[in-house]
């Protein structure tokens, strides 16, 4: 094993520099992370993980929570896929909520919640995907630089997997253990244990787990 790593020393050199870049990365926005969502009131559980600094704006009489073990991803280097912007969380009037639950992972993801956004648990979010539960506009001409308060819940279920890039728009459910395929556009509820792909995103397959035994509650922190 070692002999084989010697043949490739600027591989196995490179392998050690981003091993303990991303350890001392992950160690240092972590903590100023904890600082950074205390003084703006955003409720965390433990052992969550920053690498790069995420951006997180609750409005006032707004909630914004997630639980334990989560890992959220806002550089290059993090994630291969490259993300293109960092993780950025936000409530954008009293009375929203955004929630998620333990374990999931985010990747320059951005969320926006008008009403009501739930992420369940070991939910995977690729790269640079969008999740909102409001349109921003009216599609009423009349009506479009009003500011629209309108909103459908939107919530992802546990173990869901979602594809790079993919957009999520109000009022949609992603039903547990489903997939969504990279580059996708979510508009209706997709129901739990099948692959949607596309724009819009279509079933095009069911899912069973591979161990028979498996009870869908593994913690992966
Ligand atoms: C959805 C996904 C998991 C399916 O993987 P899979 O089960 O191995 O499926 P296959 O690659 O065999 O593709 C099955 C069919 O769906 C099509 N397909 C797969 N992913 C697609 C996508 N994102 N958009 C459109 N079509 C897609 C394939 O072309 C193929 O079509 P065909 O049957 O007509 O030949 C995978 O394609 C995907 O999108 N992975 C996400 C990768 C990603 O974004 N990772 C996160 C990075 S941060």
């Amino acid at each position: 094993m070692r002999t084989k790593h010697l043949k490739d020393p600027t591989g196995l050199l490179f392998k050690i520099i981003v091993k303990y870049q991303q350890k001392l990365s992950g160690l240092y926005w972590s903590r100023r992370m904890s600082f950074y969502l205390a003084i703006r009131g955003i409720q965390q559980g433990k052992k969550n993980r920053f690498f790069g600094k995420a951006f997180m704006r609750r409005h006032i009489h707004s909630t914004i929570k997630f639980g334990h073990g989560n890992t959220f991803r806002s550089t290059i280097p993090a994630n291969i896929a490259g993300v293109s912007h960092r993780c950025i969380f936000g409530t954008v009037r009293e009375g929203a909520v955004l929630e998620i639950g333990n374990n999931c992972g985010f990747s320059g993801v951005s969320i926006g919640a008008a009403g009501h956004v739930k992420i369940g648990n070991n939910v995977l979010i690729g790269a640079d995907t969008f999740i909102t539960d409001f349109d921003g506009h009216s599609s009423k001409p009349d009506l479009r630089h009003i500011p629209l308060q309108e909103w459908a819940p939107v919530e992802i279920k546990d173990n869901v997997f979602i594809g790079y890039n993919t957009s999520i728009l109000k009022g949609v459910t992603i039903g547990e253990n489903s997939v969504i395929g990279a580059n996708s556009l979510v508009v209706k509820d997709i129901p739990d244990n099948v692959i949607a792909i596309g724009c819009p995103a279509r079933v095009v397959a069911q899912l069973k787990p591979s161990d028979p035994n498996w009870n869908g509650n593994q913690d992966h922190s």
